[in-house]
């Protein structure tokens, strides 16, 4: 039961990621995004947290995203997709962002070509998690949870 002052949670996907299940499944494994999405809402419940679901296909629809999040929300998860290595202006909006930032990604960009190697939103967030497949996100759900508890 999730309380009705719980902290709300932003979390956003970026392109290619409505393709999870489909697109190569070697490397994302077989769930669908909303596979993923309701184990984060689930992990949040249970965590006492609100979770708001966004999935963007474009940089200007995150960062408007992000901005909306500025004073509203209390932390963002975001996986950016490939826009992680390269997106300077999400860097900027997130660096707008006053609470708490996971990154996530489910395979480990530093085990893959080297122009995955750069992420331009790590500087900008608190932490992050890549490489646990269909756990990344819920593994994500209990950091912000955790970094919102020291925060009280
Ligand atoms: C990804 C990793 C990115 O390099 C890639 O472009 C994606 C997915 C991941 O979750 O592993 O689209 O963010």
């Amino acid at each position: 039961m999730v309380k009705a002052d719980a902290q709300t949670v932003l979390v956003l996907s970026g392109p290619n990621l409505n393709l999870l299940g489909q697109r190569q499944p070697e490397i994302y494994g077989t769930d669908s995004l909303d596979d993923h999405m309701q184990r984060v809402v689930q992990t949040a419940q249970h965590l006492g947290l609100q979770i708001e679901i966004i999935s963007a296909q474009g940089v200007a629809e995150l960062v408007t995203a992000v901005h909306s999040a500025r004073g509203r929300c209390a932390a963002i998860i975001i996986n950016p997709g490939a826009l992680t290595h390269f997106a300077w202006s999400l860097h900027d909006a997130l660096a707008s962002f006053a609470g708490p930032i996971v990154e996530v990604h489910l395979s480990n960009p530093a085990t893959r070509e080297t122009w995955r190697h750069e992420s331009v939103v790590a500087p900008v967030a608190s932490g992050s998690i890549a490489g646990f497949g269909a756990d990344s996100y819920v593994f994500a759900v209990h950091a912000i949870a955790t970094l919102l508890a020291k925060k009280k």
